[in-house]
């Protein structure tokens, strides 16, 4: 990782001043950096070892990056990382045109790496994300959409990076289509569960630990699996309530709707869903043999579903 972010520091800069600052801000005040280790890891664990592999784990940070960039815009979001949003610093134009400058700087990036199947692999990756994040806004102030329309969304705009991550160590080591496949199918299964527990923690996280406010979901009018639940399980008073929220973006009731939420075990159910796919990852892995580097994609299946942060 110490590699990954020596590439990182030197293909993020530019000619232009705003975009070293802006870049440079978000980039450096860290996160997980979840998606590069899964690119090192799994092309460690298929005994690949080229310093290509340190060029695709930027790649992915940056597209990653790219995205929180774009997505604070769209949520109206104040807190990343711990530190105001590039978007409340800065303004939505500037962090609009830095994700894309990141965007077009992670394509310069993975066409030096010269494999048709790397470029095959990000350009579909990119694209769903896009997707899934249009398809969000399809959903927003929607109450009656299903769980499947929700896991479609968060299949598109999370796991599916994580899912390409994975894919490009199976690449990168030319790896057969079996073991691409498991790869592929861990990143999708533990992405999935990420973005479940995300949404858990939008409901009962610290924003202290998270780096983010909470109550933004709810506040946006975003239909999230734990609001999902709570209405099917909840009275009719209760379900008119979160509907209401939903429609028009509740704050006033925020405390009310939370109660019910953990009430109705919600959030519970929410954290079984991604147990459930943090154990489909983990079966995954049976594929691989057996290393120091397959530990600890199984450790991560078990600290994506306890996260706090
Ligand atoms: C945030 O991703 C966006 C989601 C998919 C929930 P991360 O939680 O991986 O963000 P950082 O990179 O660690 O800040
Ligand atoms: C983020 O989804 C997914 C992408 C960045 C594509 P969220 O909107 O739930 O993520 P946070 O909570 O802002 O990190
Ligand atoms: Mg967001
Ligand atoms: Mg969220």
């Amino acid at each position: 990782m110490r590699e990954v972010d020596t590439v990182i520091a030197r293909r993020l800069s530019s000619d232009v001043a705003l975009i070293n600052q802006i870049a440079g801000y978000i980039v450096h005040a860290g996160g997980k950096r979840m998606r590069p280790k899964l690119v090192l890891l799994f092309a460690n664990a298929l005994q690949h070892t080229s310093p290509d592999r340190f060029e695709l784990a930027a790649v992915v940070e940056f597209i990653h990056t790219a995205t929180l960039l774009h997505d604070d815009v769209v949520d109206e979001s104040s807190m990343r990382r711990g530190k105001k949003t590039a978007n409340a610093l800065f303004g939505n134009a500037a962090s609009v045109l830095v994700g894309d400058f990141l965007y077009s700087r992670a394509f310069q990036m993975m066409v030096s790496v010269n494999q048709m199947r790397v470029l095959e692999v990000l350009a579909d990756a990119t694209n769903v994300i896009a997707e899934g994040e249009v398809l969000q806004l399809m959903n927003m102030h929607d109450p009656d959409i299903s769980v499947e329309s929700y896991l479609r969304v968060i299949r598109f705009k999370t796991a599916k990076l994580f899912e390409a991550s994975a894919r490009l160590g199976a690449v990168l080591a030319q790896s057969n289509a079996a073991i691409e496949e498991a790869c592929a199918a861990y990143g999708r299964a533990l992405g999935t569960a990420f973005q479940l527990i995300d949404d858990v923690l939008d409901y009962e996280g610290d924003p202290a630990a998270l780096g983010k406010n909470v109550g933004d979901d709810l506040r946006e009018g975003k239909p999230t699996l734990p609001l999902l639940i709570a209405m099917e399980r909840s009275s009719q008073d209760e379900r008119d309530l979160i509907r209401h929220a939903i429609e028009h973006g509740e704050v006033e009731r925020l405390n009310e709707i939370v109660q019910i939420v953990r009430k109705t075990g919600a959030l519970d159910a929410t954290r079984e869903a991604a147990r459930a796919e943090a154990a489909q990852a983990r079966d995954a892995l049976n594929l691989l043999p057996p290393s120091i580097w397959r530990e600890a994609l199984l450790e991560f299946c078990a600290q994506s579903v306890e996260r706090s942060f």
